[in-house]
C-alpha cells in the first residue's frame, strides 16, 4: 500500500479514500490480534468529539482498522517535527483541554470505564482546526467494578509510566493522569519525555525530573522560562505556563492517590482557556490542594 502516514508499535497506518471519504487505515498482523480487538471493542462502544472515530474494520490476511482521517498528524510531530510552524501557546492549551476531555470521558462517563495506558504526544492527533483527539486504543484496559487496580503485564511507553506501574504493574486511571502530565510538560517545552543528554557521558533525564528541579526552586521563574519551547519566543503568558506546569506536577505526583482525576484536570485547564480571570472554580475541585495550586501566584 502506498501513502503510509504512520508507524507505531503494532502496525502501519496508511491514508486512503473510501467512497470519497478520507480515511486512515491501520494494518496490524495477526500477532497483534489482542491489541486489534481491544481497540475495536473500545471504539465501537465509545463516541466522543475528542476521541478518534472508527469507521469500520476488516479481518483478512491481516487485521485492518479504518478511522476518520485526521488531517494534521500527531502532537509529537508538531512539537518536534521539522517543516511545521510552531503551535502558538493558546493552541497548546486548547489541545491539552481537548485531550483531557477525551480521557475524562473514557475514565468517568462510559460503561464500563476504560484506562488508555499509552497516553503520549504521538497518540494525540491534531485535526484541521487544530483541535486534539486521543487515538491508539490498542492497549486500553477495562477497569474492574470499583476501579480497583490489578497487576498486569507492563505495556506502555517509557518516560510516561508512573512509578507504581513501572515497579508493581498497578493499573488505575491514575496511570493515564501521570502520562497526561508528561504530555503537558511536552506542550510547554517541546522536549521528549526522556531528554537525552547532549554529551554521551552524561545520563539522560526524564522530563518529570527536569521540571521538578525547576519548580522546586524558591523562585522558579527563571528556570521555568529556560524550559519553555524556544520556538515560542516571548510569545506566551508566563502565568499560564506556570499554571500548566503546576498542573503537570500534580498529575505526575509520585503518589497515585494524590494525583487529580481527569475531571479536575479538565476544570483546571478550563480556567486557562477562559478569558474570565477570577472565575471561581473552587467548588468543582475534589481536593483543596489543586485549588491552591491553580490560584497561587
Ligand atoms: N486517524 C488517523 N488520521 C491520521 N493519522 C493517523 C490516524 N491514526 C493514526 N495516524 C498516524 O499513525 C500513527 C500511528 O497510529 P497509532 O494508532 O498510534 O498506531 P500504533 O498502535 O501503531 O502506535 C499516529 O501517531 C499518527 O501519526
Ligand atoms: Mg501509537
Amino acid at each position: 500500500m502506498a501513502n503510509k502516514i504512520g508507524q507505531g508499535g503494532f502496525g502501519s497506518v496508511y491514508y486512503a479514500e473510501l467512497r470519497g471519504e478520507k480515511a486512515a487505515i491501520k494494518k496490524m498482523d495477526m500477532q497483534a490480534s489482542k491489541e486489534f480487538f481491544a481497540e475495536l471493542k473500545v471504539l465501537t462502544h465509545v463516541h466522543h468529539l475528542n476521541l478518534v472515530r472508527l469507521i469500520g474494520y476488516c479481518v483478512e490476511d491481516s487485521l485492518f482498522l479504518v478511522y476518520e482521517y485526521i488531517e494534521n498528524g500527531n502532537l509529537s510531530q508538531h512539537l518536534r517535527g521539522s517543516g511545521r510552524d510552531p503551535l502558538p501557546w493558546s493552541t497548546r492549551v486548547q489541545i491539552a483541554l481537548d485531550s483531557a476531555r477525551g480521557l475524562e470521558y473514557i475514565h468517568e462517563h462510559t460503561v464500563p470505564v476504560y484506562i488508555h495506558r499509552d497516553i503520549k504526544s504521538a497518540n494525540i492527533l491534531i485535526d484541521k482546526n487544530f483541535r486534539g483527539k486521543v487515538a491508539d486504543f490498542g492497549l486500553t484496559k477495562l477497569t474492574e467494578a470499583g476501579g480497583k487496580s490489578t497487576p498486569t503485564r507492563l505495556v506502555g511507553t517509557f518516560g510516561y509510566m508512573p512509578p507504581e506501574y513501572a515497579r508493581f504493574g498497578d493499573v488505575s486511571s491514575k496511570v493515564d493522569v501521570y502520562a497526561f502530565g508528561v504530555v503537558l510538560y511536552e506542550l510547554i517545552s517541546a522536549k521528549e519525555a526522556i531528554v537525552r543528554a547532549k554529551d554521551s557521558g552524561a545520563e539522560s533525564k526524564g522530563l518529570v525530573a527536569l521540571f521538578e528541579d525547576a519548580l522546586n526552586q524558591l523562585d522558579p521563574e527563571e528556570d521555568l522560562r529556560k524550559l519553555v519551547d524556544p520556538r515560542l519566543g516571548d510569545d506566551y503568558p508566563l502565568e499560564s505556563v506556570r499554571k500548566m506546569a503546576r498542573l503537570a506536577k500534580a498529575c505526575t505526583h509520585e503518589n497515585a492517590q494524590l494525583r487529580p482525576s481527569m475531571r479536575s484536570v479538565v476544570v483546571a485547564l478550563m480556567t486557562l482557556t477562559s478569558k474570565t480571570e477570577d472565575w471561581d472554580v473552587g467548588s468543582f475541585y475534589e481536593n483543596q490542594a489543586l485549588v491552591n495550586l491553580m490560584s497561587a501566584r
